[in-house]
């Protein structure tokens, strides 16, 4: 619509997703590697988290501004206590439509097998359950925490009995560690054996400072789709809506649905509809940002307003010209600053 919000590349804003902490009880190698992220290292204390009103409040003035998915996102956010409390807050917000926002959630699925009906309940739409292989001794040489695929699986069929209108699988691949897996993934969640689950595989990315990003671990999607083909030939789908991560491809035998989400051989800035609350209440209106904007003050200040709030956040989207991932394409990684993964939640 005419006056709608848009940044300097025209782009509206669409996703708003919240990380909840920057703990994690997984060590991925290609987020927060063991060797970087010891006993030693130090969490944010408890006290620097934004609480659910202020976490409330950020989202009903982005929902003001237009978003409609929230999506929450760690670390591992099933390690944030009382989390049904806040997604039932979150689902009583309204987007401009007046419908309640589309709340999804991305976890490791550890602790889900105890958590995902309480979730559902409380209004949570959508799940997304990381795994990066169905092998052990490859999903633990990815956790490095010795975390078994069984319990993660426990944790899928829990929410399959619970409900969610829609379950995803993420997987992450790295061209020699565990690229062997995506055939016994795809094979596992093909219609009989995964009851509508979607599997997406992701390109390795060069995010945050600590995983060793090299372009040889990346397996470019157009080649494991060309792989999975051979098996089960696949058929193109059409984008559900502007802006999505995943490109979408159904089995020919129509054993449902898959998808690959390329952000390093096939960039999608070009409409990227996303920003990134941190848990301490820094807005990224990027993945590669160097810096966010601290809303802190802000929302702690008895005089601001909902009014001043929503200013602050439309101007931080307007004046947003990130698109990344396009320039690397062009120049390769580019050494900057930038946040870690397991900080804004991917
Ligand atoms: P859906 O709404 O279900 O499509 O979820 P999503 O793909 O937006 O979110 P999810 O948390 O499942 O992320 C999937 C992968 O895409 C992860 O590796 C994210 O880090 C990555 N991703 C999500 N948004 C962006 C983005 O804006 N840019 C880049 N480069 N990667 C992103
Ligand atoms: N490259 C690609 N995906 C990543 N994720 C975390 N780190 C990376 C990376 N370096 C994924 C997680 C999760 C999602 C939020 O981001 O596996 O599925
Ligand atoms: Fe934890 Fe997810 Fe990072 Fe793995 S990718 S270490 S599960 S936050
Ligand atoms: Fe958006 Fe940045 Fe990802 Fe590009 S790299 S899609 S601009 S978050």
């Amino acid at each position: 619509a005419d006056g709608e919000l848009r940044d300097r590349r025209q782009r509206p804003w669409r996703d708003l997703r919240i990380s909840l902490t920057d703990r994690c009880n997984f060590r991925c190698g290609y987020c927060m590697p063991r060797s970087r992220f010891g006993p030693g290292h130090r969490f944010l204390p408890q006290a620097r988290l934004l609480n659910f009103e202020e976490i409330a409040q950020v989202a009903r003035q982005a929902l003001a501004l237009g978003v409609r998915t929230l999506r929450l996102t760690g670390g591992e956010p099933l390690l944030r206590r009382d989390l049904p409390q806040l997604i039932a807050q979150l689902a009583a917000l309204r987007t401009l439509d007046g419908t309640p926002p589309d709340l999804a959630l991305t976890t490791n699925g550890s602790l889900l097998a105890g958590q995902a009906q309480a979730l559902r309940d409380a209004g949570l739409n959508r799940l997304t359950v990381s795994l990066d292989a169905l092998d052990d001794a490859v999903f633990q040489r990815m956790n490095e925490v010795g975390f078994p695929v069984a319990e993660v699986l426990r944790g899928l069929e829990a929410a399959q009995r619970a409900g969610f209108a829609s379950i995803k699988v993420n997987m992450v691949v790295r061209r020699g560690v565990n690229d062997g897996e995506c055939l016994p993934l795809a094979q596992h969640f093909r219609e009989n054996d995964g009851g509508g689950v979607v599997l997406r595989f992701i390109e390795f990315m060069d995010a945050g400072r600590h995983n060793g990003w090299k372009l040889g671990e990346v397996l470019p999607s157009a080649e494991l789709r060309a792989r999975i083909a051979e098996r089960w030939p696949l058929l193109p789908l059409q984008p559900t809506r502007g802006g999505e991560t995943a490109e979408r491809w159904r089995y020919a035998d129509g054993a449902g649905e898959i998808g690959f989400i390329s952000s390093v051989s096939k960039a999608f800035c070009g409409d990227c509809t996303r920003a990134r609350l941190t848990a301490e209440g820094q807005l990224y209106t990027c993945l590669f940002a160097a810096r966010g904007e601290d809303l802190r003050p802000l929302l702690r200040d008895p005089h601001a307003s909902e009014a001043g709030l929503r200013e602050r956040l439309a101007a931080i989207w307007a004046g947003r010209s990130d698109a990344y991932s396009e320039q690397r394409e062009r120049l390769g990684t580019i050494r900057i600053e930038r946040a870690d993964m397991h900080v804004l939640g991917g």
